[in-house]
């Protein structure tokens, strides 16, 4: 059976319509300063073989409604800026969005994971005109937003590649560099926000 049912092509009408939303505020952020409030912005439908995975892994029946309301990352958007202050504009800015509430908000840069994870999550409801499966109309869907830096997308890629790979050696020496690696790119990152500053004033 098909995960989505007939969501599909609903979900990625809601995915293109929050992404040109971001598109917009960041254009008109652009003309009012001549500072681009991200450097690429890329999204997602969450493949139907891994939204089944995830279903099965938390114990989800098995049918659309799973993937659509109690996994709440079918959508996927990742913002990645230049400056840590640019992450927090632009939280500012999805908020003000119309149509769109937090569900849940989860600071992985105050608070970075055990493993040297850094990011800012945010999980919105977005209301869209089509009916969810549930029959409201508007209709409410989930989507995952992920602003990083550069530097924290750079070593969450490395990590992601890494986790996958079988038969490595020295796991535990991998992890601590890998950690070590995380938080030299956290401070340069602080760093970087400073010398911002400095040119600005
Ligand atoms: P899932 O991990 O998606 O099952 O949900 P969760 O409730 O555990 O949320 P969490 O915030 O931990 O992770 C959501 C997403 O953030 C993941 O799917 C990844 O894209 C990203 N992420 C979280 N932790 C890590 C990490 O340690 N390394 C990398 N590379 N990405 C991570
Ligand atoms: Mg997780």
């Amino acid at each position: 059976m098909d995960i989505y049912g007939d969501y599909e092509k609903t979900l990625q009408a809601v995915a293109d319509s929050l992404q040109e939303k971001i598109h917009t505020y960041c254009n008109t952020h652009l003309e009012a300063t001549g500072e681009k409030l991200y450097e690429h912005l890329s999204w997602r439908i969450k493949t139907p073989e891994s939204m089944l995975d995830k279903c099965r892994r938390e114990g989800y029946p098995i049918e659309p409604r799973s993937a659509l309301k109690l996994v709440h990352d079918a959508i996927g958007i990742r913002i990645v800026c230049l400056f840590i202050d640019d992450i927090h504009k632009n939280i500012e800015e999805i908020k003000k969005l119309p149509g769109i509430r937090v569900y849940r908000e989860k600071d992985y840069i105050s608070a970075a994971k055990p493993n040297g994870y850094r990011s800012y999550h945010l999980i919105l409801e977005l209301e869209d005109e089509t009916p969810d499966i549930d029959g409201n109309s508007p209709g409410t869907y989930f989507a995952e937003v992920q602003l990083r830096t550069i530097a924290m997308d750079t070593w969450a890629a490395l990590e992601h590649e890494l986790k996958y790979k079988k038969d490595i050696r020295h796991p535990e020496l991998i992890s601590e560099e890998l950690k070590r690696c995380a938080d030299e790119l956290a401070a340069c990152d602080v760093s970087l926000q400073t010398l911002r500053e400095l040119i600005r004033n």
